[in-house]
Formats: structure tokens, C-alpha cells, sequence
């Protein structure tokens, strides 16, 4: 197969995509890089129908990789993810607007071009979180406890483009982070960054059938094969409060292999896979979606 994966100059020595790139090589598969962060594009050549069998995405939100799998989009080439539920949900507000209306159990979001517009934000839903629409890594993700907080940190937020704001949902400092790779979903543990100890290291954990049923879910909502679920075990329950369209897949076991696996398979049929289908109820659904046992999670 002949691919073209898009890679921002930050993830240039990362394990993810790099090993995904060297396994497929080795596995005698054309893997063409682009770097659209660090390089001149000449952006009106740059995609060309049938040049490639799928186009993949691991860049950072904002510059000109999604710009580019867009336009690749645009003359028919496979994306993987689809390149419009990769904008779904590389803008927070959208993810959390689209999130709520079909069920999902997001937190209630205010979203907000200016950071002084967020002081109209009632004060009984304080404690907030405040973050970038467009952010990742947990970039400028802060805690605001009080409204008069929210004055002080206007200068920072003023430099981050549009914002959100969402009620600090109680957590126990841990976030659970689910993968879903070639229609298999996996469970870590990772500290919070807004959490006592951010510098718990990801681990394995076990998959409650509540959270795989929600991770599942997340997929068929947002149209994403390859993805991960930032979620939160709150006082009424398990809350989505991110979607990352190419995720680290950290602790996954194999996982340059399995993602490569996924990529070809996508490639081969066009962009819809196993993962959708696992939660593919018609309408508006909130769960339970009947789970396969190919579900992994445990240990
Ligand atoms: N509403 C919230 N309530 C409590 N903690 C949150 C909330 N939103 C985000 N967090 C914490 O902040 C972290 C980073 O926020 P997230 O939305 O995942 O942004 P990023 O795209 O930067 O990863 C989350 O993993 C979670 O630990
Ligand atoms: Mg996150």
C-alpha cells in the first residue's frame, strides 16, 4: 500500500507515529512523510487523486496538517481519521456541543472568544476548568477556583484563541485514559495535571463495561476509528472531558503494530472501521451499547 502520514516536527523522534511508520515499512508498504509544521508547502500541488491509498494525521491542532488531509479529503484519497470528525473534535467547543446533543456525558460547556466574556459564567458553577478550544498535552489547561481568579488569569488566556469553561468535575486526581485501535478499546490510569500528583505514570487498568460502553460510543458519535477518551470517574459517574483523534496510545500493548494494522485495514476499506460499528445504535443514544468480545482491558 502507499500511505502518506503527516507529521508535526514535535512528534519527529516520538515513538508514535515513528514506529508505526517503521513497522509498516518493514512490512513492505510505501510510507511517504510530510512535515507541514516545519516546511514551505506549495499547499496548490500538494495532493493529487489516487496518489496514495490512505492519508494519516499526527500533527498537533492548529497549523496546516489538517488543512492538508482536508484537501487530500477533497479529491476522494482515504483519511484516516475522516478528516471532518478529526475537526469534530480538535475543536473543543464543537466536540462538546456535538458530544451533549447526542448523549455523550460531557461537561456543561461555555465556550468563548475573549476571557473576560467568561466572567458571566454563574458563580455556582465554580470551581472551573478553563482551556484552550484548540489545546492538547494539557496546554494552558487551568484550574480556576473562584471568579476573582478568572481576573488574574486574563492575560494568559487573552494569548489562546477561543476558549471553554466547564465545571471542575470531582475526581479523584487520576484520569482514565481509553484507546480504541482496530476495534479494541484499552484502559490507563495517568495523573491529572490539575490533579495532586501529575506525574503518575500510565498503567493498564481494567475496563468497566460502563466506561467501554461510553469509550465505544464516543466513536460512532464523533465518526473516529483510531482514537482516545480522556475521562473523568465523577460523583454521578464516569464524564468525557477530551477526544484525541491520534493519541499516544501509551501503554497499549504492540502498539506501532496494532496501529499500523488499523492503518492498513482503514486503507483498505475506505476509513470506516471496527470501532464505529460497535456502538452503531440508530439515533441519539446514551448507552449501553452491546460490547463484542474482542474488548480488551484487563490486567
Ligand atoms: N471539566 C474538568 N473537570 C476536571 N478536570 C478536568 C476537566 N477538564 C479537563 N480536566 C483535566 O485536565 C486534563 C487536560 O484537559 P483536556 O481537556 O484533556 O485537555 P488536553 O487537550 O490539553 O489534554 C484532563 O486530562 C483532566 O485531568
Ligand atoms: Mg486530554
Amino acid at each position: 500500500m502507499r500511505l502518506c502520514f503527516l507529521v508535526e516536527e514535535r512528534y519527529r523522534r516520538d515513538g508514535m507515529p515513528q514506529e508505526v511508520i517503521h513497522r509498516l515499512t518493514a512490512w513492505g508498504h510505501q510510507v511517504d512523510v510530510l512535515r507541514p509544521g516545519s516546511s514551505l508547502m506549495r499547499i496548490s500541488d500538494a495532493v493529487q487523486a489516487g496518489s496514495h491509498d490512505a492519508w494519516v494525521l499526527k500533527t498537533v491542532s492548529g497549523g496546516p496538517g489538517l488543512t492538508l488531509l482536508e484537501a487530500a479529503a477533497s479529491v476522494g484519497l482515504t483519511t484516516v481519521n475522516d478528516a471532518r470528525s478529526i475537526r469534530g473534535v480538535r475543536d473543543k467547543a464543537l466536540a462538546a456541543a456535538i458530544g451533549r446533543s447526542r448523549g455523550l456525558p460531557v461537561p456543561d460547556t461555555w465556550a468563548a472568544a475573549r476571557p473576560e466574556a467568561l466572567a458571566e459564567i454563574p458563580d455556582a458553577e465554580y470551581p472551573l476548568v478553563v482551556k484552550p478550544a484548540d489545546g492538547s498535552s494539557g496546554r494552558a489547561v487551568r484550574l480556576v477556583p473562584s471568579p476573582d481568579r478568572l481576573t488574574a488569569l486574563g492575560p494568559e488566556l487573552a494569548q489562546e484563541g477561543m476558549l471553554i469553561a466547564q465545571p471542575y468535575v470531582p475526581n479523584s486526581g487520576i484520569d482514565l485514559k481509553v484507546y480504541c485501535v482496530g476495534g479494541e478499546l484499552y484502559a490507563t490510569e495517568r495523573g491529572s495535571p490539575l490533579g495532586p500528583d501529575p506525574e503518575v505514570r500510565g498503567r493498564r487498568v481494567a475496563l468497566s463495561p460502563e466506561v467501554a460502553a461510553i469509550a465505544a460510543e464516543v466513536g460512532t458519535v464523533y465518526g473516529l476509528d483510531l482514537y482516545g477518551v480522556d475521562i473523568l470517574l465523577g460523583p454521578d459517574g464516569p464524564v468525557v472531558v477530551d477526544v484525541n483523534d491520534f493519541p499516544s496510545f501509551k501503554e497499549v500493548p504492540d502498539a506501532a503494530s496494532r496501529v499500523g494494522r488499523a492503518v492498513l485495514e482503514l486503507a483498505r476499506r475506505g476509513g470506516t472501521g471496527p470501532c464505529a460499528v460497535l456502538g452503531a445504535l440508530p439515533g441519539p443514544v446514551r448507552m449501553p451499547v452491546q460490547l463484542p468480545a474482542t474488548v480488551g482491558g484487563t490486567g
